[in-house]
């Protein structure tokens, strides 16, 4: 059985006149137990959707959404969810705001517990020693770090992320890449992971499948066809690797192309 299943999901948002505007179109994808799935597409495609619908922030209009065959209608705490712009709560430190995470999925730890759960879990994203440091004083990767941090501390099966580097320079984006890969590859029984990105290089990099979206629905389902563990250097010196990051770029740019023409601009 799948870990989740998407069975003809459809959502309207209201347009600014109150209108229904179609955003998501009998979206259909299943994602086994302990996969690692990329969600990449034009912007404004619907990733953001899907994620907010997995993790029950939205209801779909019509369709069915399952985890482990069981309908899901709301948010749970088998979902852990991850947000491209760092999502602490300002006025407590780093450790606090990772204490509330593991409170909401851990009610009935006592203090000490709180406290020791989430410094290993703030040690695993490189933050020891900054434990008591408040957002404010902290880079935005090290921001990013310490929302990891409370998300994977609540322990949960499934983890969304939704363009969780985007707003990260690229050579903390390579590090955080890095280490979302060693916890991951560390962590059993694996987590299932669906994972909204811009950048088709990540994608391929961590995942295991690409669902490519295009209007409104998911176009392809793309297999990544590199072993784990899996080494940046050796993958960007292969020619396998090169061609396929050249058919997903051409897939994405295609329908960057089709989207201006639509619109009238001039084209790439
Ligand atoms: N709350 C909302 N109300 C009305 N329309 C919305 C709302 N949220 C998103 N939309 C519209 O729905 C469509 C899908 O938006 P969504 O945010 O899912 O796209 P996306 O693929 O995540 O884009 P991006 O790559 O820019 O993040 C877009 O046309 C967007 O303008
Ligand atoms: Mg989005």
């Amino acid at each position: 059985m799948a870990k989740i299943e998407f069975d003809k999901i459809s959502l309207d948002y209201l347009d600014a006149g109150g209108q229904p505007f179609n955003a998501l179109d009998e979206i259909s994808f299943e994602v086994k137990e302990g996969e690692f799935v990329s969600i990449i597409g034009s912007s404004g495609c619907g990733k953001s959707t899907v994620l907010s619908i997995l993790a029950g922030l939205n209801e779909p209009k019509s369709g069915e959404y399952t985890i482990d065959g069981n309908k899901v209608t709301g948010t749970g705490r088998d979902r852990g969810v991850v947000f491209q712009h760092y999502s602490l709560f300002p006025w407590m430190s780093v450790r606090k705001n990772v204490e509330f995470g593991i409170k909401q999925n851990f009610p009935s730890l006592n203090r000490k517990e709180l406290e020791n759960k989430a410094y290993e879990y703030l040690a695993k994203v490189g933050l020891k020693g900054f434990e008591n440091k408040y957002p404010s004083q902290l880079s935005g990767g090290m921001q990013q770090r310490a929302a990891i941090a409370r998300t994977l501390a609540m322990e949960t099966d499934i983890l969304l992320m939704d363009e969780p580097f985007g707003a990260i320079d690229a050579k903390n984006r390579v590090i955080l890449q890095d280490l979302l890969v060693d916890i991951l590859e560390s962590t059993v029984p694996k987590k299932t992971i669906i994972f909204v990105t811009h950048d088709v290089d990540e994608a391929i990099y961590l995942s295991d499948r690409i669902l490519f979206m295009k209007n409104k629905k998911i176009e392809r389902s793309i297999d990544v066809p590199f072993d784990r563990p899996r080494k940046r250097e050796t993958l960007a010196g292969s020619s396998r690797y090169r061609e396929f990051r050249q058919d997903i770029v051409n897939l994405f740019y295609y329908d960057n192309e089709l989207r201006s023409e639509y619109e009238g601009g001039e084209g790439i």
